[in-house]
């Protein structure tokens, strides 16, 4: 990556996008610039952050040197938005501006960003690791090499997905969302081993060497998951008896309410 990129927010979830970008030398530290609110995160990611880099606050003067940048990714709180002033004022420019808010639409990073051609970026928090899930939804006229040097940025680091934006909600209900949903699964199985006796710390490693491995065995023998749940559920067995109880609690249609919930929920940020 050549071109120099700039963040507004280096908060965690751009951390957590860039630094892998600067482990694997896809991107040089020098060719990087952001910019935060407080002095006092200024000061605390220049004494801890591993790699040193252009950092600048908020409406300092020095700051402005951002806007030169030809890709910049939006990662503040999507109620700090209104704080972010577009000084790059020349239209013919048409730098790229990538922004993760959750739920903010295109037509309003538009309006805000009139100088910039906007993309909407959904990630999630796997992504630290490697592990992530992207998904991009293109504004207008964003060349095929503007497209490239966005897929590059999180291509290292998640599976990509390109979407219209109306399916970003939802998408990000499911992948965004759903790292504390199937954190709150482990947790509950966990105890249900915790109650019959185990010590927490096994029950917790069990119930994930499980999950892990369930969707290994769904992926290698490319088995529907209706054909895994009757592989594992013979009459009158202790299987079964555990689904009934699921569906007699609502466990399914509580999780398709969760999802649609969250979506409905990021199409209200809008
Ligand atoms: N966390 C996730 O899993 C996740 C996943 C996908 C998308 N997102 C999206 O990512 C965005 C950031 O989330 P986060 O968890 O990384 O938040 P965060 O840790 O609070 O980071 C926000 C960053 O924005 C900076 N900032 C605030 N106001 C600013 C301003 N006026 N000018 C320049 N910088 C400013 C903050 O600086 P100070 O520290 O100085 O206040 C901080 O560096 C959110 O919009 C969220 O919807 C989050």
């Amino acid at each position: 990556m050549t071109s120099k990129i700039a963040v507004i927010g280096f908060g965690n979830i751009a951390k957590a996008i860039i630094t892998p970008l600067f482990d694997k030398k896809i991107l040089n530290p020098k060719d990087f610039y952001c910019l935060v609110n407080t002095k006092k995160s200024l000061e605390n990611i220049r004494n801890n952050y591993k790699y040193n880099i252009n950092i600048f606050q908020a409406n300092s003067k020095d700051s402005e040197i951002i806007w030169d940048c030809p890709v910049k990714i939006l990662s503040v709180k999507p109620q700090q938005l209104k704080n972010i002033i577009e000084l790059e004022k020349n239209k013919n420019n048409r730098n790229l501006l990538v922004s993760i808010l959750a739920g903010v639409s295109l037509e309003k990073l538009i309006k805000r960003f009139p100088n910039h051609k906007c993309v909407r970026v959904v990630t999630n928090i796997p992504i630290t690791i490697g592990k992530g899930s992207t998904g991009i939804a293109w504004g207008d006229e964003i060349s095929e090499n503007q497209k490239e040097a966005v897929r590059r940025l999180f291509e290292n680091t998640s599976k990509i997905n390109e979407f219209p934006e109306d399916l970003l909600d939802i998408f990000l209900a499911l992948t965004s969302s759903g790292p504390a949903i199937i954190a709150l699964i482990i947790e509950a199985l966990s105890d249900g081993g915790l109650s019959g006796g185990l010590p927490k710390q096994l029950s917790e490693e069990l119930v994930m060497d499980m999950i892990l491995g369930t969707i290994s065995l769904i992926r290698e023998t490319n088995l529907t998951t209706t054909e895994l749940k009757n592989m594992v559920t013979s009459p009158g067995g202790t299987t079964i008896s555990a689904l009934r109880v699921l569906e007699n609690k609502s466990l399914r249609s509580a999780l398709i309410e969760a999802v649609v919930s969250a979506s409905n929920r990021s199409k209200e940020f809008r």
